[in-house]
């Protein structure tokens, strides 16, 4: 096992979730490279980690089946060590009108991105081992705090997930810390670059929009600070308020 430990990051083959996979293996974790259907971007990631001397492997899921999913990714963390770690970065992320909403459309943002992360925190702790401390640690949005006009659907999963957070946080403790961080504009949609540009011009105090590096930076403050649980980290560059 690597120094650090096993982290287990979903949704770690692109964008967000591969510089924290990036982060944590420089950090000393054992990474566990979970995708859904990025096959040749996560196999780079893991390339890159064990180019650089760390220990990491990948692992394909779909988490709109949550609990094959789940116990899958646990297991697969298992090979690497006890798992101390969960990163739940996968999510889906997409906007209808009232009118084209559908069962199915709504199904699957429940699904990945509130049903999953429990399973996995049920499965991740069945795991763990008594004499280990755990931090599970997922992405949030502060709009699911302060709902939009847009992203109905999404919106209500990713406050779903923010009322999970606290909640695990009470049941697991004191042997596992659950945080969220709540992020603003990080990395527009693809083809959406102008929507993050128009935030950081009209509405982001800091006048930018911020980075994977910001959001590990947060995720190591977390991940560093044993006193802290139950926190949901608001990265938004002051759009918040
Ligand atoms: N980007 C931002 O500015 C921003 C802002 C607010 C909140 N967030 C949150 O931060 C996190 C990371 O953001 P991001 O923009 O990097 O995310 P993203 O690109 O929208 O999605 C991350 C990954 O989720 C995985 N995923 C989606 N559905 C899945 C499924 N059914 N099964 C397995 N994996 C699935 C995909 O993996 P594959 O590619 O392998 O299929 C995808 O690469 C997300 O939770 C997001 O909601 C991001």
């Amino acid at each position: 096992m690597a120094a650090g430990g096993v982290a287990i990051v979903t949704g770690a083959a692109r964008r967000i979730g591969r510089e924290i996979a990036l982060a944590l293996a420089e950090d000393g974790y054992a990474v566990l490279v979970h995708y859904g259907s990025s096959e040749a971007s996560a196999l780079e990631v893991v390339e890159q980690i064990r180019n650089k001397g760390g220990l990491a492997m990948t692992v394909s899921a779909d988490l709109a089946e949550p609990e094959l999913s789940a116990t899958r990714i646990c297991d697969a963390a298992c090979e690497l060590g006890s798992p101390t770690l969960l990163i739940n970065s996968a999510a889906v992320f997409e906007d209808l009108p009232l009118p084209q909403i559908s069962p199915r459309h709504c199904l699957e943002h429940f699904t990945v991105n509130a049903i999953a992360p429990i399973l996995l925190a049920r499965e991740f702790v069945a795991r763990l081992p008594a004499s280990a401390a755990g931090q599970i640690i997922s992405l949030l949005d502060w709009r699911a705090l302060h709902p939009p006009t847009d992203h109905l659907v999404y919106t209500a999963s990713k406050a779903a997930l923010a009322s999970i957070t606290l909640t695990l946080a009470q049941q697991l403790a004191p042997q596992i810390r659950v945080n969220g961080i709540a992020l603003g504009a990080i990395l527009a949609p693809p083809g959406r670059a102008d929507w993050h540009q128009q935030r950081a011009a009209e509405q982001i105090p800091l006048r930018r929009h911020g980075t994977p590096r910001d959001v590990v930076s947060a995720l190591r403050f977390l991940i560093s600070n044993d006193f802290m649980s139950g926190e949901i980290l608001q990265l938004t560059g002051g759009e918040h308020l």
